[in-house]
């Protein structure tokens, strides 16, 4: 694997099953959590993604919560994405999340903000979502909000929250939360975008299962132009890092394989 792809992250794991990778994603946001919260800093900010993977990580976490070692009462919980749907609709992020993990940790209801995704005015939606996070997320380099992890799985063709490959949202540099409609669903969406996602301190990629290996090949492939049309690829944290998790399947068609024994 080329150094540049090496370099986009800071670390790239690969476990022998989807469970292994999940239960190492785990282990890593209650590090994170840990110590976010053991600074000065009394909070941790983090931001949930939606999809099948995340859910099984969510469900991990919240198995977990009982041994009461990660101080989920210190933890403020954003989205950073959300289907045009209402937060109790089958298809949202937050719905999925709050049945997953946040119905079974120690979370104060006031620290969790669903995206409005569902809005009359998409616009102004997503414009006060940004707004809420400029007062509630400390700064970070060029002003931006840092939060202190950001929970991200992968599409198939390597979207990454609801950044979709071949959008104009891709290019945005302003705004730090849109909402847009998705030609490749026929919906729209509302989504941190990348200067948002790469102000974080930690950023966590867990992709698993054989029908990510395609994207995860080109995403760790030498191919620079196939790789650039990867949204997974412009997730490259300023200051933080990235950490990328994968199970075997995901990894099969890279060179990298999981630790023997
Ligand atoms: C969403 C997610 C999306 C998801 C990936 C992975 O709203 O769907 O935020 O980015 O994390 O598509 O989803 P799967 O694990 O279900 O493939």
């Amino acid at each position: 694997m080329a150094m540049s792809q090496l370099q986009q992250f800071a670390k790239v794991i690969v476990e022998p099953s989807a469970e292994e990778a999940t239960r190492f994603a785990a282990e890593l946001v209650k590090t994170i959590i840990c110590e976010a919260v053991s600074n000065e800093e009394k909070l941790c900010r983090v931001a949930l993604s939606g999809g099948t993977t995340p859910h099984g990580l969510y469900q991990m976490l919240a198995k977990a919560a009982v041994s009461g070692e990660v101080p989920w009462s210190n933890v403020e919980i954003f989205f950073g994405d959300e289907r045009d749907v209402p937060h109790d609709h089958a298809d949202s992020n937050y719905r999925m999340a709050q049945r997953a993990l946040l119905d079974h940790v120690p979370i104060q209801p006031q620290r969790i903000h669903p995206m409005p995704a569902d809005a009359e005015d998409l616009e102004a939606a997503a414009a006060g979502y940004e707004a809420m996070i400029r007062d509630l997320v400390p700064r970070g380099k060029d002003n931006i909000p840092c939060f202190d992890l950001i929970l991200l799985g992968m599409g198939g063709e390597g979207h990454v929250a609801s950044l979709f490959p071949g959008t104009e949202v891709l290019e945005e540099n302003k705004k730090l939360v849109v909402s847009y409609f998705v030609p490749s669903l026929g919906r729209n969406r509302m989504t941190f975008t990348f200067p948002l996602l790469n102000a974080a301190k930690n950023i966590i990629l867990l992709v698993t299962d054989s029908d990510k290996a395609n994207a995860i090949a080109s995403l760790l492939g030498e191919y620079k132009k196939v790789r650039s049309q990867l949204p997974a690829a412009h997730i490259v944290p300023s200051e933080g890092m990235v950490v990328l998790v994968l199970d075997a399947s995901a990894a099969r068609k890279t060179d990298i394989q999981p630790p023997r024994g």
